[in-house]
């Protein structure tokens, strides 16, 4: 929650009550915030609206009359002191909202835009984005068909450096086709972690197969190589990496033991756009990789998601699958049950560019990483994951670990509602899968999910947002700061 607009003159915002409507209205004019506060002896009296002067000349009020007679909607103010969640309901209703001391005098004011909560991730529009969604409208084409989709998978096919590329209505459309092009059965099984957004072990069980929860690395938050080695029986046909946070696991290690057991590999690359592993993008060391652009991803179309495949077979039969299991030769002839999993013309121009600010995005990503860490380094309840020179991570959200979480279970939550309190979105990390009625079928004796519950309950995400400023990083790092020093 920072204030802009900190040289503000509050008095430029009062009106003794005594003044007349039209002096009111000038300083309405001036101010540009649609109101301004009435004080009688220096001390809040009233906030007065536009709209309390536009009804007020409607009932017959002159231009000259005194302020103080207008009849005016209930109001509110708060202290210096106030709790920002209070703050926040009171804004959505007022316009205008007096910060007043101890004596009612008026010392500062809040509104939506001045006491904006600091998001996790919001979008940022810098490139061609409305250019090329205008021309999609202007065109007509604004479905599936037009040129935006068609350049869009061939400039992230570009980027990924990948052959097949495939772009989808969102990042679990994608991840559902991924596990489609197996054909896996009912007995199938597809390894997954436990601690993740849930949308892959989703995407196992619409496609009919039955997932097998792994636990994660300690350090990466991905899943864990000894995870997989015990859970695989005769039945797996497939292992899920999640690129979580936009970390990377062991993958070598865990590619060379699937390709070896013949066990397909999907990797779930929506938070790891931009992420490589010894300069490979992810997404290309397994057979399929995924990417999810929903609108707190690193690029996003709004909701979208897309595909690169290894083989061109995998390729082919997602993209029948996209389209209703359609025959490309034959026009509603169908040869396979498929899905509507197509983009749009429009979320693929919005998509082309923001891909052609990619690198400005990602590296804005790791650059608040960083300076988080630095700023954050002394801290000694708190640690930030290791860096590895074979790994450009792309840091989707900068998080970090409360350390020593077992000796105080509440110390993660009690920040996380001081930061709140000080107008900054932080958040917990997913919750461990198998704690969930739905998905504690898929656990397995064979292995312990100590990994997981330990990061299901020790990780918060920070605001990353690529317009985040160096004012609102030092601000978030002080507030973490003040919350430990207690
Ligand atoms: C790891 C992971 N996989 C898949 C998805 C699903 O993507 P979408 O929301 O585009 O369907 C998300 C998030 O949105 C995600 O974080």
């Amino acid at each position: 929650m920072v204030q802009k607009n900190q040289n503000l003159n509050i008095k430029k915002l009062i009106v003794d009550h005594n003044k007349t409507i039209k002096d009111v209205l000038n300083n309405i004019t001036k101010n540009g915030l649609g109101a301004c506060f009435l004080t009688r002896r220096g001390k809040l009296f009233n906030v007065v609206t536009d709209g309390d002067i536009r009804r007020s000349l409607l009932k017959g009020f002159v231009l000259k009359d005194k302020i103080k007679f207008v009849k005016t909607k209930k109001f509110v103010s708060v202290k210096e002191s106030h709790d920002f969640i209070d703050l926040q309901r009171k804004i959505a209703k007022y316009k205008l909202i007096p910060i007043v001391d101890d004596f009612q005098n008026v010392i500062n004011y809040a509104n939506e835009k001045r006491f904006k909560q600091i998001p996790q991730s919001e979008p940022v529009f810098k490139g061609k984005e409305l250019e090329y969604l205008t021309d999609t409208i202007r065109s007509g084409w604004i479905s599936s068909v037009g040129k935006y989709v068609n350049l869009f998978e061939k400039k992230f096919s570009k980027f990924t450096k990948s052959n097949y590329t495939l772009a989808t209505s969102s990042g679990t459309a994608a991840l559902q086709l991924a596990i489609s092009v197996l054909k896996l059965k009912k007995q199938d099984e597809v390894i997954v972690p436990d601690f993740t957004f849930v949308a892959p072990i989703n995407a196992i069980l619409q496609c009919g197969a039955k997932p097998v929860l792994a636990d994660i690395d300690n350090e990466t938050l991905c899943i864990s190589y000894d995870s997989i080695k015990k859970l695989v029986s005769k039945k797996t046909k497939a292992v899920v990496i999640v690129h979580l946070y936009g970390n990377t696991p062991e993958l070598e290690k865990i590619v060379k033991f699937c390709q070896k057991k013949g066990i397909k590999i999907i990797e779930d690359c929506a938070e790891a756009f931009g992420t490589t592993y010894k300069k490979k993008h992810v997404g290309k060391f397994g057979d399929i990789g995924t990417f999810s652009f929903f609108g707190n991803k690193t690029i996003t179309t709004g909701e979208g998601g897309m595909l690169i495949f290894k083989k061109k077979e995998h390729f082919h039969l997602a993209t029948k699958l996209r389209n209703h299991g359609m025959s490309p030769l034959k026009k509603y002839w169908h040869d396979e049950v498929g899905y509507n999993f197509r983009m749009t013309n429009m979320q693929a121009a919005v998509g082309l560019a923001q891909l052609e600010k990619a690198n400005f995005f990602v590296n804005k990503k790791i650059e608040i990483q960083k300076k988080f860490s630095i700023k954050l380094k002394n801290l000694k309840n708190i640690s930030f994951p290791k860096k590895d020179i074979k790994i450009k991570h792309s840091h989707w959200l900068t998080y970090f670990r409360i350390k020593n979480f077992e000796k105080d279970k509440q110390l993660r939550n009690r920040l996380l509602r001081f930061l709140t309190n000080k107008g900054v979105e932080a958040r917990a990390g997913f919750y461990s899968a198998h704690l969930m009625k739905i998905y504690k079928k898929y656990y397995s004796r064979k292995i312990s999910y100590k990994n997981s519950i330990n990061a299901n309950e020790s990780v918060i995400s920070l605001p990353s947002s690529v317009n985040l400023t160096d004012k609102e990083i030092n601000y978030i790092s002080e507030k973490i700061k003040e919350f430990f020093k207690h």
